[in-house]
């Protein structure tokens, strides 16, 4: 699949009438300027996975309305966690463990409307294996793995590592390691 998916996604008119009013919604389209990985805001990075699972469910008869939806509420967590380093957490409190939980609490609230036992798995689950519940549904299950496809670039970054990981306080260090190499 192309990295820059935006034009293919445009129009697709199927999809985007399925996500539009999402994209449209102020607290959503407030993603655009929140940083996710290293290229890419959370609002490209969500409406990539969206577009990625719609694909792949659409081609499998499976329910490809839910996925595009979840997809795109995945990460629908509360702040811009990449501004938030310094932040001292215990270690399951960081980002990765509990972002799943924020996005299905944020889409109950902004999104009621759009809310049912598939879609709301998919979204809490998608951190498997991290956490360690595994989704129910197959559009969940198609989500997780569209998500970390579309998430390789944080490895190209070794430096990027800790961060991801949950290991801020190391990124320091890590950084001085690669400078005396
Ligand atoms: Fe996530
Ligand atoms: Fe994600």
């Amino acid at each position: 699949m192309k990295k820059n998916i935006t034009e293919e996604v445009l129009s697709d008119d199927e999809f985007m009438d399925i996500v539009t009013p999402i994209l449209e919604n102020s607290e959503f389209y407030k993603r655009k300027k929140w940083q996710h990985h290293e290229h890419s805001s959370l609002y490209e990075h969500s409406l990539a996975v969206s577009y990625l699972t719609y694909k792949i469910c659409k081609k499998r008869g499976w329910n490809y309305k839910d996925g595009a939806i979840a997809g795109l509420l995945h990460d629908f967590y509360n702040k811009p966690w990449q501004e938030n380093l310094d932040e001292k957490k215990p270690f399951f409190k960081q980002h990765g463990f509990v972002h799943a939980g924020e996005a299905l609490a944020n889409s109950r609230k902004y999104f009621p409307q759009y809310m049912n036992k598939r879609i709301e798995n998919s979204i809490v689950r998608h951190m498997f294996p991290l956490n360690i519940i595994p989704p129910k549904y197959k559009e969940g299950w198609v989500i997780t793995y569209a998500d970390k496809v579309l998430s390789l670039d944080v490895l190209i970054d070794v430096k990027a590592w800790p961060k991801y990981l949950g290991l801020a306080r190391f990124t320091n260090k890590v950084k001085s390691f690669f400078k005396r190499k």
